[in-house]
């Protein structure tokens, strides 16, 4: 379970986020809505450890992320896939998700002179999990492929492709649906619920509110770095205040 506790972040004088606490259990989808520039991204950021707050904390399982120390966060098992998703565009696609695996025994370079039989089946078995893992996402005849040349839609599986070969438990999604065409986001929603029954956590940024009220059993909204109302997609979507929350701005 991850437990964030009483973040503010401010930005030169302007407060990104204002005393935001909320939990997200595991085996769960939680959703985070809100307005542009509301603060969801700062709030992805400080629990990967990209953004130190400036109050509060993260706890994963009661013991606290390190604040502002990206690689130890996700040595923790915390990833976080990008608005933009972030890939080796010239490197192939199954090589983008080899990329994914945190240590490979293959690249430790004792491993490689005094045990290179070794370093080769733990090769063979990376290889092997990253060409099951695309046959999961129905990327498999795109596998040698540049990744740069995927469609907007496959790239945001593929980089959740990485952050499930990293093993991460805890998964934070910015706005993975956006730009997507729907079949690709019905597979994604697929991937996505697979996941939380596997028992990982997930934190999902989205516009698209048809999916958030699919996946999510409970949403946060942020207006103005502050929650203005949390509960289930039924209860957010009666609440006049997150309506006159999101009318105040122009459609995305
Ligand atoms: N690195 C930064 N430096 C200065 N201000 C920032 C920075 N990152 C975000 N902000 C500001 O903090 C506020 C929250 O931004 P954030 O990106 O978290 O919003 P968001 O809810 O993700 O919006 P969107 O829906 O447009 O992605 C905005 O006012 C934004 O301009
Ligand atoms: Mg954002």
């Amino acid at each position: 379970m991850l437990t964030i506790s009483d973040i503010s972040v401010s930005f030169s004088g302007v407060k990104a986020l204002d005393g935001v606490s909320f939990e997200a259990p595991s085996g769960r989808i939680l959703g985070l809505i809100g307005p542009n520039g509301s603060g969801k991204s700062t709030l992805l950021n400080v629990v990967a450890g990209v953004i130190a707050p400036n109050r509060g904390r993260v706890l994963l399982d009661g013991a606290a992320l390190p604040a502002g120390k990206p690689d130890a966060v996700a040595a923790m098992g915390v990833a976080r896939t990008f608005q933009v998703p972030r890939l080796a565009r010239r490197l192939t696609v199954i090589q983008n998700v080899i990329t994914g695996v945190r240590s490979q025994p293959g690249e430790n370079l004792a491993t490689l002179l005094f045990a290179p039989a070794k370093a080769r089946a733990a090769e063979r078995e990376i290889t092997a999990r990253a060409f099951a893992m695309l046959d999961r996402l129905g990327l498999t005849h795109l596998a040698n492929h540049a990744a740069g040349g995927l469609s907007g839609g496959q790239q945001k599986l593929l980089s959740i492709a990485m952050a499930i070969m990293a093993d991460a438990r805890t998964i934070l999604l910015d706005e993975p649906a956006a730009g997507v065409n729907p079949v690709l986001i019905e597979q994604q929603v697929g991937l996505l619920k697979s996941l939380a029954a596997e028992g990982r956590t997930l934190i999902l940024i989205e516009h698209n509110m048809e999916m958030v009220a699919d996946l999510c059993d409970q949403v946060v909204v942020l207006d103005s770095g502050q929650i203005i109302a949390e509960g289930t997609p039924a209860e957010i979507r009666g609440d006049a205040r997150v309506m006159r929350s999101y009318l105040g701005q122009a459609p995305a």
